[in-house]
């Protein structure tokens, strides 16, 4: 493979559009697919490549990745007659950047096996900041050689890059990531509005939670927000909603006791259901604020 091989991107959502974005300052020719086909647009500026489907996009491609939503997306992208594995040339490399179950790609990695295509699981630590800047903790699992050959693409997108192992490791350390994500906003959250119900102030409480031992780079990296209430999606309700339910999934079958995670996805559906899906879910907080008895 060159120094620079032929990507083909699929999926142009708040988080890859600024991924193939670097892919693309980074050097790479990139092909791009999206199926609402207006959002390649801004690429095509930069100087993608648009294609009118995957196996366009896929076409004379050595390294083919996607960034879409979940596992149903995963399947349709990828496994199906007009999809990646169908469309990938034999020896070529697929990587799955999304979060999805273990169980959804291990059939990716059956699938990609049979189509003699290599097959790398690597979903993202960061938000649509991180994504931006280029600052994206990238977790990996998969064939060895072909995540060190493709340790470059990695670079372009991210600042830190890890190794797990050979099969769906990389799956569930995202997952676990993101239960502590979650759990983190919903206790931060409860934590502001005990503070705000006590008279403290609204800022100054977030602020001195920031500066505590309890503070940490989530605490930090949505203070600001969370002070002015802000709750543009970067992530939304419905989207961490996913992830608790693919890590549930998970621990059914690993056997792991999920005392807080099977909790804290209550506040979750209690949010969509008030009409906070759509809104990043640390609005949890706003939701909280508004139940306040006095
Ligand atoms: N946002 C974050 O902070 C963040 C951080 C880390 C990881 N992630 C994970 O990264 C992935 C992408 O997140 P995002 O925030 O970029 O999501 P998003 O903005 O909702 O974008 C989702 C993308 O998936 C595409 N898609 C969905 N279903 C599809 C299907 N059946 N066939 C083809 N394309 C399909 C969408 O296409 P359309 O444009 O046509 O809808 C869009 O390009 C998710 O797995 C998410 O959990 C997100």
């Amino acid at each position: 493979m060159t120094d620079k091989p032929k990507v083909a991107w699929i999926g142009l959502g708040k988080m890859g559009e600024h991924m193939a974005g670097h892919l693309l300052s980074a050097g790479f020719p990139v092909t791009v697919y999206n199926r609402t086909v207006e959002k390649a647009a801004p690429l095509v500026e930069k100087g993608a490549t648009a294609a009118d489907s995957i196996a366009a996009a896929a076409d004379g491609a050595d390294v083919i990745i996607s960034m879409i939503s979940d596992d149903n997306a995963l399947r349709a992208v990828a496994s199906t007659t007009d999809g990646v594995l169908s469309a990938a040339a034999p020896g070529s490399i697929y990587i799955d950047m999304s979060t999805v179950s273990p169980e959804a790609s291990a059939e990716i990695a059956s699938n990609a096996d049979k189509a003699g295509v290599a097959y790398l699981r690597a979903p993202v630590n960061g938000t649509v900041v991180q994504a931006e800047s280029g600052a994206l903790i990238i977790l990996v699992s998969g064939p060895r050689a072909t995540f060190d050959t493709c340790t470059p693409v990695f670079e372009a997108m991210g600042s830190k890059l890890f190794y797990f192992g050979d099969a769906e490791q990389a799956r569930s350390m995202k997952l676990a990531i993101n239960m502590m994500v979650g759990i983190t906003a919903s206790m931060f959250s409860e934590a502001v509005v005990f503070a705000k119900a006590a008279g403290l102030d609204w800022d100054q409480a977030i602020d001195v939670i920031g500066q505590s031992a309890v503070g940490s780079p989530y605490t930090n990296f949505r203070g600001p927000a969370l002070k002015a209430m802000d709750f543009t999606p970067t992530f939304s309700t419905k989207q961490i909603a996913k992830d608790f339910d693919l890590a549930l999934a998970t621990a059914e079958t690993t056997g792991a006791p999920m005392p807080l995670t099977s909790l804290v996805r209550q506040f979750w559906s209690d949010m969509i259901d008030t009409g906070k899906g759509d809104l990043d879910f640390l609005s949890y907080a706003q939701h909280l604020d508004e139940q306040r008895s006095k």
